[in-house]
C-alpha cells in the first residue's frame, strides 16, 4: 500500500502533463475509469486484513477526490486555451470592405404588367382580379364554350379532384365582372393562367390581361384603334399588326393578332372578338342594347418582343443573370 501516494504522484504528472481533452481523457479513464487504476485499489480493499481495510479505503477515497479536482482544473485550463486559440486563428477582420449589396430587380414580367396597366388604365379602363380556381361554369360554360364543345380541346386544363380547375384563361373574370356589374363595364383583367402546354413559346403557367369594354354602338373598329394604339405606346414605335380572322366560342367576329418583331418574324400577341351574344344573355346583359368587344393578351409574349428574348421559358428559371439584365 505504500505505492498510493505513488500513484497519485504519477497520476498528477499525467494530469498537466496532458496537452489536450482528448489525452485527459485518456488519462481520467486510466486512473478513475471503472477498470482503472485507483478503482482496483479499492476492489483490492476486500484482500486486506480487517484492521487495515478502514484507513486505507479513506486513503483511496482521498487520493481519488484529489485526482478528480486535478482534472476538472486542468480540464478548465485546456478549455480556455481551446477558446484562446480559436480566437487567434480565426480572425474575424472587422475592418475590412463589405461585398456589397446588390439591388434587386423588378421581375420582367411584373415591369410589363405595370406598364400595361398604367397604358389600360389612362384609356379608361378599371383593373378587375378573378381567381385562379375556377368552375366549369365562368371558366367554359358561360363563355358559350358547352360541355362537349370541341374547343374544349384547345385549352388542355388542368382539373382538381374537387372538381374546380385552374383557369386556363382571363376570360371568365368577364363573366364575373359584367354578372356582378352589368353594362357598361370597361375592365382589364391581368392575372395567371394555366395550361398543359410548354415549348419555346408557350409554359404550363403563363399570364394574360383580360380587356372588356361592353357600351352602346361599340365596333369591332374600335376594338381595331385600341389595339393600335396600346401597341405603339407599348413598343414606342410603329408596329406592324396582322389580324387573322379566327374562333372563339364567346366572340364573333373573332381575330387572332401577330406582332412583327424586330428581328422579322411574327409572333402571336392576342386573341380577341366582338363578345357573343349568347355571353351577354348569360350575364343578363340584353345584346340588342349593348354590343362589346374583348381581348386577352398574352403578357409573356409581348414581354418576349419589347425585349428581345426568343425562349419564353427564360422568364421562369429565375435564373438571376438573365433577370438581373431588367434592373
Ligand atoms: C385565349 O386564351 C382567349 N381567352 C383570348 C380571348 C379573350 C379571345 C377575349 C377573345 C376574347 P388564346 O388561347 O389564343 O386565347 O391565348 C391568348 C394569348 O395568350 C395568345 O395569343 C398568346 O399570346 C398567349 N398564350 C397562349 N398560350 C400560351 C402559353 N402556353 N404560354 C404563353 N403564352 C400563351
Ligand atoms: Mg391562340
Amino acid at each position: 500500500m505504500s505505492s498510493l501516494p505513488q500513484l497519485l504522484k504519477q497520476a498528477q504528472k499525467a494530469v498537466s502533463g496532458s496537452v489536450d481533452l482528448k489525452e485527459l481523457d485518456a488519462v481520467r479513464i486510466k486512473y478513475l475509469g471503472r477498470k482503472g487504476l485507483l478503482t482496483n485499489e479499492l476492489r483490492g480493499l476486500g484482500k486486506l486484513p480487517a484492521e487495515q481495510r478502514a484507513s486505507t479505503g479513506k486513503e483511496i477515497n482521498e487520493i481519488n477526490e484529489e485526482l478528480a479536482l486535478a482534472i476538472e482544473s486542468r480540464q478548465a485550463v485546456l478549455e480556455a486555451a481551446g477558446i484562446e486559440m480559436s480566437l487567434a486563428t480565426d480572425r474575424l477582420d472587422v475592418t475590412l470592405p463589405g461585398r456589397g449589396q446588390s439591388r434587386g430587380s423588378l421581375h420582367p414580367i411584373t415591369r410589363t404588367l405595370r406598364r400595361m396597366k398604367e397604358i389600360f388604365t389612362l384609356a379608361g379602363f378599371k383593373i378587375q382580379l378573378g381567381p385562379e380556381l375556377e368552375d366549369d361554369y365562368h371558366n367554359f360554360t358561360a363563355l358559350n364554350i358547352s360541355e362537349n364543345h370541341p374547343a374544349r380541346a384547345m385549352h388542355d386544363t388542368f382539373y382538381l379532384d374537387s372538381g374546380l380547375l385552374l383557369r386556363t384563361h382571363t376570360s371568365p373574370v368577364q363573366i364575373r365582372a359584367m354578372r356582378e356589374q352589368g353594362a357598361p363595364i370597361r375592365l382589364i383583367a391581368p392575372g395567371r393562367v394555366y395550361r398543359r402546354d410548354s415549348d419555346l413559346t408557350h409554359t404550363p403557367m403563363f399570364t394574360q390581361v383580360e380587356g372588356l369594354a361592353i357600351g352602346q354602338g361599340i365596333s369591332f373598329a374600335n376594338l381595331k384603334s385600341l389595339l393600335y394604339e396600346f401597341v405603339s405606346h407599348f413598343f414606342e414605335r410603329e408596329v406592324q399588326l396582322r389580324f387573322r380572322p379566327s374562333y372563339f366560342p364567346f366572340t364573333e367576329p373573332s381575330a387572332e393578332v401577330d406582332v412583327l418583331s424586330e428581328s422579322g418574324y411574327w409572333l402571336e400577341i392576342l386573341g380577341c372578338g366582338m363578345v357573343h351574344p349568347t355571353v351577354l344573355r348569360n350575364v343578363n346583359i340584353d345584346p340588342e342594347e349593348f354590343t362589346g368587344y374583348a381581348f386577352g393578351m398574352g403578357v409573356e409574349r409581348l414581354t418576349m418582343l419589347r425585349y428581345g428574348v426568343d425562349d419564353l421559358r427564360l422568364f421562369f428559371e429565375n435564373d438571376l443573370r438573365f433577370i438581373q439584365q431588367f434592373a
